[in-house]
């Protein structure tokens, strides 16, 4: 063995290194690139709090004869072409709060001189050398085509390429080859001792299948297109874009890097490369193979996705169901699709994404199962002066069986995740949290509180501790709204932390919690309503009265005024109103009343946030004066709903 290729054994046994495709620039980010990239932030976030050091690469595929076209037909040169197309990518994936460590582009120069040293390295060892490639090209895929890999009708010029549906073309030039057909033995002795290579494992029987059937050498150098990396000693050509591409798994962990060696030592070889099957055959065969003619470690792993559709049709511009991640975000925010693409999308199959089920999925699962579970306990506690929770907690048989259910279900989940499959995984943890609102209904602590304020503290503790390990499991995929969760437990969210609960000896149900109100984790919203709600307005205003018009004088007579609703109390003798204390910051506390009697508990009032006409005349109802009105709107079945600001502001905030 080679001094390269002991590296892979000087890589700590806890470092995790993974990989996401390089994806071209010419299509923006979509929900195809984007449920990859995303993947691969899970499990990179999984790992972590799982006491691993991770390293998280992603990029941009830049060079090639798509690019080289497309740049072309902006009358761009190429590089201005791409170094404006790859800031979408990187907008993208901040904005989903992705954690990658790099973000290779294959116009990098050091990449681009790592790929040169490698070429000649094996051009010197026999694994490459020239010849004349005669046979067809599918340049959207940049692939050469096998007999395979065409279909040849009647009448046409040339083939169609299975591989995309598009005409190929024909290609006769000079070229480099890659002796492809060396490794085939190779190649099928590595996947029989390694038949977790490519997860999930019926995709590895297709590559077998291929390999099987016989390897032709691969062309690797374009003679007829300039952009892409020089080929050492022969400037007529161009490297393979796949060639190049495949390289960056290398070079983005600093190969061929003197300055980066310490780098590339600690993180080569991959751990999980992530992709969908559309690119299984490079990163299975071709891969595989570059990396045995030069000495170095197999990746470890390669985790292969379905393709996404979007309500069952391919995703196309000309159809116009691009899906782009920033306005999703902007709909539903990051977490909520984060977390449905996560759970609701198989890993191992096709999958079809629809925004009617996101909504859904986000309103049952994040909206009513978790978030108005954390809300109703915060709600609960803070009414009953609740805040420091303090062992050591007295555990009845209700508590212990609700641990007990909690640490099976999260077992259950990390089995999941073993095995590669986050949408199974976190359907075990949606487990764990139906579990606990039925323990949270079963043991009423509304109710208990009047008798029994010790077992009242109990049962919210048993619900902080819960809370903290579904949290540590859920933060790789809501990350932003768990560490809010953590922070209203009075926890400071950290890796460490998470570790020490997930990874720890045993599980503690004796922690310490300081109970913190914060805005709901989630709250429902769609896309449709807003768009709806928007043209209703605009209809409105064409429909307003010229009589009907105030000034601006008018209005600014109204004050009003965020606060919060801090108490609920029933008015004796009425079925429809409430009086309700309300926190409204400078403006001090007062007393409002409500007829929201017959739609709202007491409890679900207490801690929301709302908006209050002030300086109305005060009003005496049943016996009680209210200083001011709650604004509320009424929905379609009647029901009068809270307006609140949609991002939480300070009690006494003026509305203008
Ligand atoms: N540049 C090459 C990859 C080189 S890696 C050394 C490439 N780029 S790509 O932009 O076409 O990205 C393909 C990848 O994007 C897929 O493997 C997958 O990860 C993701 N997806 C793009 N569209 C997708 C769907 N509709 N569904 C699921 N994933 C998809 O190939």
């Amino acid at each position: 063995m080679n001094l390269e290729q002991e590296q892979g054994a000087n890589k700590p046994f806890n470092h995790r290194y993974l990989t996401t495709p390089i994806y071209y620039v010419n299509a923006k980010p979509h929900l195809g690139t984007l449920y990859t990239t995303l993947l691969a932030d899970v499990f990179t976030r999984w790992y972590q709090v799982h006491g691993c050091n991770t390293f998280f690469l992603t990029g941009t595929d830049e060079h090639g004869q798509k690019v080289a076209e497309a740049a072309q037909k902006q009358g761009m040169e190429p590089q201005a072409f791409v170094d404006q197309l790859v800031p979408a990518f990187q907008k993208a994936w901040d904005c989903y709060g992705f954690q990658y460590n790099n973000f290779i582009r294959t116009t990098d120069s050091a990449h681009m001189q790592a790929v040169q040293d490698w070429l000649k390295k094996l051009i010197a060892s026999g694994d490459i050398y020239k010849d004349t490639y005669i046979g067809w090209y599918d340049s959207s895929q940049e692939a050469f085509l096998t007999e395979k890999d065409m279909e040849f009708k009647e009448g046409d010029v040339a083939p169609i390429s299975l591989l995309s549906g598009k005409p190929a073309i024909r290609i006769e030039e000079e070229s480099y080859f890659f002796r492809l057909s060396a490794y085939q033995e190779r190649l099928l002795a590595f996947y029989q001792e390694h038949p977790d290579f490519v997860v999930p494992s019926e995709r590895l029987q297709e590559v077998i299948s291929f390999v099987s059937g016989g390897l032709k050498d691969l062309s690797i150098s374009r003679r007829t297109l300039t952009w892409g990396v020089p080929f050492p000693g022969d400037e007529h050509h161009v490297a393979y874009v796949w060639a190049d591409a495949l390289l960056n798994y290398l070079t983005g962990v600093g190969y061929g890097n003197s300055d980066k060696t310490d780098q590339w030592r600690a993180w080569w070889p991959a751990d999980i490369q992530l992709m969908a099957k559309d690119i299984l055959r490079f990163h299975a065969i071709y891969w595989p193979a570059f990396l045995m003619a030069s000495g170095l470690p197999l990746p470890k792993k390669l985790l292969v996705h379905g393709w996404i559709k979007v309500d069952g049709q391919k995703m196309s511009k000309s159809i116009g169901n691009v899906v782009d991640p920033i306005e999703l975000a902007e709909a539903y925010g990051v977490d909520a699709v984060r977390y449905y693409l996560t759970r609701y999308l198989p890993i191992t199959q096709d999958a079809t994404y629809s925004t009617g089920d996101l909504e859904h999925r986000v309103t049952t699962d994040l909206v009513n199962d978790l978030s108005n579970l954390v809300h109703r306990m915060l709600v609960l506690a803070k009414k009953y002066d609740l805040s420091s929770l303090q062992g050591p907690y007295d555990w009845n048989t209700a508590d212990q069986q609700l641990q007990k259910d909690v640490h099976e279900a999260l077992t259950l989940a990390e089995r999941e995740m073993a095995r590669f499959y986050p949408h199974m995984a976190y359907a075990e943890v949606w487990r764990a949290v139906a579990r606990l609102n039925s323990y949270m209904h079963e043991e009423a602590p509304w109710k208990v509180i009047k008798e029994d304020p010790k077992r009242f503290k109990t049962i919210i503790s048993a619900v902080c501790h819960a809370l903290s390990y579904i949290g540590a499991v859920v933060w790789p995929v809501i990350p932003h709204a768990m560490e809010r969760m953590f922070s209203a437990l009075g926890i400071t969210f950290t890796v460490d932390y998470a570790e020490k609960k997930l990874v720890g000896e045993a599980i503690d149900w004796n922690q310490k919690f300081n109970l913190v109100p914060i805005e709901p984790l989630f709250v429902r919203r769609s896309r449709d309503s807003v768009m709806e709600e928007n043209k209703k307005q605009e209809e409105v205003v064409a429909q307003v009265k010229p009589d009907n018009e105030i000034t601006i004088d008018d209005f600014i007579k109204v004050e009003i005024h965020a606060g919060t609703i801090i108490a609920v109390e029933d008015i004796v003798g009425s079925e429809k109103i409430y009086q309700m204390r309300i926190d409204i910051g400078a403006l001090g506390t007062r007393t409002i009343c409500a007829g929201v009697k017959k739609y709202y508990d007491c409890d679900e009032l207490v801690g929301r946030k709302a908006i209050f006409v002030t300086n109305l005349k005060p009003r005496k109802l049943m016996g009680v004066t209210s200083h001011g009105m709650m604004l509320m709107a009424t929905d379609s079945d009647g029901k009068p709903t809270i307006v609140a600001p949609a991002t939480d502001v300070p009690n006494g905030t003026r509305l203008k």
